[in-house]
């Protein structure tokens, strides 16, 4: 892996970042009810480790995650996943290096009901008319008995518990070989049992194949599972910590310094 030229965007490790926003900002509204969701933001993910997201509601953690996925455009400020600044690409490119790039985990699963586990996880190859590369067997392989799907892989979605449904749309974001994998509140439609089955999955795929994960999560419990921690406060990064305690998330959440 290559450095980057882009001031300030390697980390203290010397890799490029996995996700790297400079000057991020988003507005939403004029005049009176301009709302700003994000102001200036600036942030590096590293890459193979586990990011959760956290702070108050309306403090703009679904939005910096739409923007690092590329799937919103910021009013000002770039952001760039391993070195391509995504924020500089037209919207076709911008839906292809989506497709080739991320990988995506939402509350609502978005799995396809009348394909099979199997089928929804190899959904992204079909869909992009995509060749299985050299080595994608065995890393699709991996991820489902990582992710403890082999003897689901022939049942609908219909015919799975939530918890696995969850994993297939995981498994399917980990299977297309993603560079940063983005989960906006993956447990939130699971009981406890199911949400920390689903986290410990999430974080074993960062540990065993060494994927990059970031996950928005309100909750202390799933942040618990993660490396490193961002917390935002009305738009803004009130702190980046590295393997917090749950102490100083909560210290950092009520408003700590960094
Ligand atoms: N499409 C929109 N139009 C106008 N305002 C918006 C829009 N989307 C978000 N906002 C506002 O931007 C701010 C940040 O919203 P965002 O959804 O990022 O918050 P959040 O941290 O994800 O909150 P939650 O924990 O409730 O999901 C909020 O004040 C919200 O009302
Ligand atoms: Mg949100």
């Amino acid at each position: 892996m290559t450095s980057t030229s882009l001031p300030g965007a390697a980390t203290e490790r010397g890799v490029m970042p996995a996700a790297s926003v400079r000057g991020l900002s988003k507005t939403y509204g004029h005049g009176d009810t301009t709302v700003h969701a994000l102001r200036s933001v600036d942030l590096d993910l590293a890459p193979g480790r586990f990011t959760a997201i956290m702070g108050p509601s309306g403090s703009g953690k679904s939005t910096l995650m739409h923007c690092l996925a590329g799937l919103d455009r910021p009013t000002e400020g770039t952001v760039s996943i391993a070195g391509t600044d995504i924020t500089a690409l037209d919207d076709d490119r911008l839906t292809h290096f989506r497709r080739d790039h991320l990988g995506f985990v939402f509350q609502a699963f978005n799995l396809l009901p009348m394909l099979t586990a199997r089928q929804n996880i190899m959904l992204p190859f079909e869909l992009a008319g995509r060749r299985l590369e050299p080595g994608a067997t065995e890393r699709i392989e991996q991820v489902i008995d990582v992710l403890g799907l082999r003897d689901r892989l022939d049942h609908r979605p219909g015919e799975l518990s939530g918890g696995q449904q969850q994993r297939v749309a995981i498994a399917r974001a980990l299977a297309a070989d993603a560079d940063v994998v983005f989960a906006d509140e993956p447990t939130g439609n699971l009981d406890s049992t199911a949400s920390s089955e689903v986290l410990s999955y999430l974080r074993r795929s960062v540990i065993e194949m060494g994927h990059t994960v970031v996950m928005v999560t309100h909750e202390l419990d799933a942040a618990a599972y993660a490396d490193d921690v961002v917390v935002l406060a009305d738009g803004r990064v009130r702190a980046h910590l590295e393997t917090p305690s749950r102490d100083e998330i909560v210290h950092a959440l009520e408003g700590g310094d960094r």
